[in-house]
């Protein structure tokens, strides 16, 4: 996150003694990403945060591969996945590939018997139903219909749901998500042609000290596998920490899309970006207003990337027979677009009220068994007139 936050109790000064009320001190950790050289966090901890005091069974999560090259257009229809009571086990990777995995899940509980890090990916988590809370070691997040949750990799969470009727987006990036670049200055702060400034994120807040020993489960995702730690005192310890590397919270109805009078590319609706893929908003605005324009897009090839669209809410108007819920999957090497007559029927309107979210990954995606299930198997043909 390329803004400073800091929560809580900190030293004056970096690696320096900071001492409790009984006067021993607390154990400073440095959390950060890529190496020493990416954005990082400074934490100071009641406990030291390396006690570990028993390792269990772990289970292979790898993702079971249904067709592991593809050609067709799908359309998986996501509501159809059955809510499961636990956060980790109500995940379901769809399409995925070496740099992400792309996956729903409609948890009904929430996570209070362990806690959670994964350590191979940053996590986001995209809300299309539900509201809660993301309680971390860096501090609370609340969330609620709309929102994305960046958590960066090695974050401990918890997620706390309000109600059992949750639907998430999620995807696994084996690379670092960041914000576009384009849209910062070279000081980091978002430049005015911005879609979305440091005012619309929700950071951390609320940071909870706990001070108990004990016997605390900690599932950590590593190498695909699940493991099952116990640490000997309590995650969430923190008093206080400072720097840049913490989870956050952006809802997409705080995307301000660009619009010009012809059409403009997907580009415009970018949110996030990593090496390997980006993540899009397509949300309610004005439509193209040249006087011949013509709002759907026109036919495209993603020569070079896979394009998977989540559709959230509204009338999608490049599409026919889709739902909130539903996946498409737009594969490289066939061209796409609008769906008959949806290219015609555009012309003269003014508005969209769609909202999608968008994942366009650079190499081909791997479809699962879990996304073959509620794949509705004939999208392929849906283009033939
Ligand atoms: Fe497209």
């Amino acid at each position: 996150m390329p803004i400073y936050h800091k929560l809580g109790k900190i030293p004056q000064k970096r690696h320096t003694q900071f001492t409790k009320p009984d006067g021993s001190l607390y154990y400073e950790q440095l959390f950060g990403t890529i190496g020493f050289d990416g954005m990082s966090s400074l934490l100071y901890h009641v406990h030291r945060p390396t006690q570990v005091s028993a390792i269990g069974k772990a289970v292979d999560l790898s993702p079971k591969i249904a067709v592991e090259k593809n050609i067709a257009s799908r359309k998986l229809i996501g509501f159809d996945v059955a809510p499961k009571d636990d956060f980790l086990e109500s995940r379901e990777p769809m399409l995925v590939n070496s740099d992400v995995h792309v996956g729903l899940a409609a948890p009904k509980k929430s996570m209070t018997e362990y806690f959670y890090k994964n350590s191979d990916a940053d996590e986001m988590l995209f809300i299309h139903k539900g509201t809660g809370t993301l309680k971390t070691f860096l501090g609370n997040i609340p969330f609620e219909y709309g929102d994305y949750l960046i958590i960066p990799r090695g974050m401990i969470y918890q997620i706390e749901f309000d109600t059992e009727d949750n639907r998430i987006l999620f995807a696994e990036s084996f690379h670092p998500i960041y914000t576009p670049k384009r849209y910062r200055n070279w000081f980091g702060q978002l430049l005015e042609h911005s879609p979305f400034c440091e005012r619309d994120y929700k950071l951390p807040q609320d940071l909870q000290t706990h001070y108990e020993k004990g016997e605390f489960v900690m599932k950590i995702k590593k190498q695909g596998m699940l493991h099952t730690l116990v640490y000997a005192s309590h995650p969430f310890d923190v008093v206080g920490w400072d720097g840049y590397n913490f989870p956050y919270g952006f809802s997409i109805h705080n995307f301000e899309s660009i619009t010009g009078r012809v059409h403009q590319p997907p580009p415009v609706h970018q949110t996030f970006e990593t090496s390997a893929f980006v993540i899009c908003s397509f949300c309610p605005r004005l439509y193209d207003y040249h006087p011949k324009a013509i709002p759907a897009p026109y036919n495209h090839s993603n020569i070079d990337s896979d394009e998977v669209l989540y559709y959230v809410d509204g009338d999608f108007m490049s599409r026919t027979g889709i739902a909130p819920g539903y996946i498409s999957l737009h594969p490289a090497g066939i061209p796409h677009g609008p769906h008959p007559g949806t290219y015609e029927a555009s012309i003269g309107k003014t508005k969209t009220e769609e909202l999608a979210v968008m994942i366009d990954t650079f190499k081909p995606l791997q479809v699962t068994e879990n996304a073959l299930k509620i794949d509705d198997g004939t999208y392929y043909k849906s283009w033939v007139e």
